[in-house]
């Protein structure tokens, strides 16, 4: 059998830098050294302000750093060292070329797969972290076996990893299964087993799942669509409850008693984002077309599209209620990341929705716990590609709630941060014109109160009136 001793982990973003911190912290057997190219990133790791928030991970990395968990630039060092390899570098939709649009890029993960077979001077397993498309085990296979030098040998297993950003040391600590695919092999099978033996130092053996390579690599698309849909199918029905008078929660609720269906995800809202629903969904899709499947193709590109519908719909509803212009007039928007508890803006609705009031000449003033004011220029200029100077006078950043909101005409909520249940929405009513409007796209706060107050309320699925 093959013991593991050091681990690589190439890639230290939002998956690589958690799921191998909480490797070193559940393995103090195992060296784990964490490389990326990207010299901040790199240097943030290993300082007090980790380049990513994410509830628990301070405390991990700071029980295991400089003990068994290093973070570095040096790739070729720690890849010629390990006896296993994660790779869990970005695979990012293809912005050009064939494919573009739909495709996943997978330039960073091949060169870093290269560089695997250039530095190493022994055998090493190699674990594809990264969501691919199917059969991406194949082409690393060859790229490998090609490059390699003599006695070298490359076992490929695919593992990709479920956390989702937000919750991703809970998941991580106890995760719903792991998923690892092997060639049914007999070394593709004792490299399995090797890194079963890393996640049984805390994951049970029965959550411990072992399939075949390509079920392993189709299984993480399989289940990001699979969400997705759920979430693309529940605001589908927000639209319908809006028009009649129905309530989505308690749609949602019945629907989700049946044990068949289960509760979680039918959360309606302004729309999905982050960085993987979309992004694997067109991966999907692309691959379905790519196999001469255009029904197939066409039926989970229907799961996007609704979703794009969700955030115009939103963001008219808005123009819609406030007498159909918003020309000039001062609108709050509460929350910039994708979701709570992350810093992390990947396909936020709220860069839409914001560049939606933007077109309309609003004047629209942001705010958000965690997101920096620098990612959110990157973002509301599409990282330098929009010019910042026209919509410069327009925008403020706020550093608080209670600021963004003074004087607003609407105060729109895009993202569920917890401290927007909490504020002081009698102070905020009093330095607002009326009529004060609130919009709920994330059906989180008491409506019922908020009226109270003197609000009007617009909340995403409900047919109740303002
Ligand atoms: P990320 O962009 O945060 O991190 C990727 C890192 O890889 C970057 O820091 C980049 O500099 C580095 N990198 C790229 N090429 C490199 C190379 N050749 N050598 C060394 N470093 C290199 O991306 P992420 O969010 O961590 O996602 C990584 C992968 O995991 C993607 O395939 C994604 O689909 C998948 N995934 C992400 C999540 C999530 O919640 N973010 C969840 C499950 C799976
Ligand atoms: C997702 C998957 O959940 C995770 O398993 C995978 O590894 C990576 O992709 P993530 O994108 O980090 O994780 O967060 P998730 O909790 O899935 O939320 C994605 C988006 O859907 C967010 O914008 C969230 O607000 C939205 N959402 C989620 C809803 O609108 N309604 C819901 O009921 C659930």
């Amino acid at each position: 059998p093959i013991t593991v001793k050091k681990i690589c982990c190439i890639g230290a973003g939002y998956v690589g830098g958690p799921t191998c911190a909480v490797i070193a912290l559940k393995c103090p057997n195992i060296i784990v050294t964490i490389v990326d190219l990207n010299q901040a990133r790199i240097d943030a790791w290993n300082s007090d302000n980790l380049p990513i928030y994410e509830p628990g991970l301070d405390e991990v990395v700071k029980a295991r750093r400089g003990k068994n968990l290093f973070f570095s630039t040096d790739v070729d060092k720690a890849i010629a060292e390990a006896d296993l390899i994660f790779v869990s570098v970005n695979t990012p939709t293809k912005k050009s070329g064939i494919g573009a649009g739909f495709a996943a890029d997978l330039n960073y993960l091949q060169l870093a797969t290269r560089r695997i077979a250039e530095v190493s001077t022994s055998s090493k397993i190699v674990v594809e972290k990264s969501t691919v498309p199917c059969r991406t085990a194949e082409s690393m296979r060859t790229i490998l076996e090609a490059n390699s030098k003599p006695g070298c040998h490359f076992q490929i297993l695919s593992n990709p990893e479920f956390l989702a950003e937000g919750t991703a040391i809970q998941d991580l600590f106890a995760p719903d299964r792991v998923l690892i695919g092997s060639l049914q092999t007999d070394e593709g099978l004792d490299a399995c087993k090797a890194l079963m033996s890393v996640y049984s130092n805390w994951v049970p053996t029965e959550r411990i799942l072992t399939v075949g390579l390509w079920s392993s690599e189709l299984s993480k698309l399989a289940a990001n669509a699979m969400l997705a849909q759920r979430i693309s199918s529940v605001n589908a029905l927000s639209a319908i409850c809006e028009a009649t008078g129905a309530n989505i929660d308690e749609v949602a609720f019945a629907v989700g008693k049946d044990s068949r269906m289960g509760s979680k995800f039918l959360k309606a809202s302004v729309g999905f984002g982050g960085s993987c629903f979309q992004k694997d969904i067109l991966n999907l899709v692309y691959l379905s077309e790519s196999l001469h499947l255009p029904e197939v193709a066409k039926y989970w590109r229907a799961v996007v599209e609704m979703n794009e519908y969700q955030k115009d719909r939103f963001a008219h509803k808005v123009v819609e209620t406030l007498f159909n212009t918003i020309t000039g007039k001062k609108i709050a928007i509460l929350g910039w990341a994708f979701k709570k508890d992350t810093g992390d803006t990947r396909e936020s609705p709220s860069i839409s929705i914001a560049n939606h009031f933007l077109s309309e000449k609003a004047r629209v003033t942001l705010y958000d716990p965690q997101v920096t004011e620098s990612q959110i220029w990157l973002d509301l200029t599409n990282y330098g590609e929009v010019p910042a100077e026209p919509i410069k006078p327009h925008v403020t950043i706020c550093e608080s709630a209670e600021e963004a909101c003074k004087g607003a005409e609407a105060i729109v909520v895009c993202t569920e941060w917890d401290e927007f249940k909490t504020l002081d929405w009698e102070k905020i009513y009093k330095n607002c014109p009326r009529p004060a409007f609130v919009f709920d796209g994330r059906l989180m706060l008491d409506r019922k109160a908020l009226q109270k107050i003197g609000f009007s309320v617009v909340t995403i699925g409900s047919g109740d009136r303002p």
